[in-house]
């Protein structure tokens, strides 16, 4: 049996400033956003830091779930633990042999995507053209670093009169 590479893939939403969250939690509430997160990464392993795990408070049913956290003590029902990026990528692999396009989803917050960054291949980003207030960036993302797969501007009557444009970047 052939075993295909795993693309490392992550799954972002940030506002003009690249703001991503507030108070551990997401600074909006889009129509169609958590539809399409859904969309993306159902039936893939996701891999998120230890405080977007919390700030969801439950594992995201059909998908493996993998979090990662330095504390030797921590546990949650339902989630694959990991105390490091590598050991979450290489759990999150083995959850995925049987698809003949594996992605691996890192899903957030700001410190996982900081690490992940370097070896992310593909990026699905959503960009909302407004300023919000909150607490922390993405600021591990350049758009010098990627170039546009695709661009999918979506209609403000759909998002709240929110401009919204869905990219899949790759790395440049
Ligand atoms: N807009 C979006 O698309 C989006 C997506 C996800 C999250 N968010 C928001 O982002 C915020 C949370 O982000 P955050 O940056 O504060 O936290 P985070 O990245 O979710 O979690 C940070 C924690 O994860 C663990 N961790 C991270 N990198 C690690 C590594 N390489 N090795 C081992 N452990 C690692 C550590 O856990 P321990 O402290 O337990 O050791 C660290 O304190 C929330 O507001 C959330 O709502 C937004």
């Amino acid at each position: 049996m052939t075993i295909n590479k795993p693309v490392v893939a992550m799954m972002m939403a940030m506002d003009r400033n690249r703001l991503i969250g507030s108070e551990g939690q997401m600074p909006w509430h889009i129509p169609g956003e958590l539809a399409y997160f859904k969309s993306v990464t159902m039936g893939k392993p996701i891999i998120m830091g230890r405080k977007t795990f919390e700030s969801i408070g439950k594992p995201l049913p059909g998908r493996t779930n993998v979090v990662v956290t330095r504390n030797l003590d921590w546990s949650a029902e339902g989630v694959l633990r990991a105390h490091t990026l590598e050991q979450a990528l290489s759990l999150a692999a083995e959850a995925d042999q049987a698809s003949p396009e594996p992605e691996l989803m890192i899903i957030g917050g700001a410190a996982l995507c900081a690490d992940a960054m370097p070896q992310t291949q593909r990026l699905y980003l959503t960009t909302i053209d407004h300023a919000f207030d909150g607490d922390t960036w993405l600021d591990s993302f350049h758009w010098e670093d990627w170039r546009v797969v695709t661009e999918d501007v979506r209609d403000p009557a759909t998002t709240g009169g929110l401009a919204v444009t869905y990219w899949v970047l790759e790395k440049a």
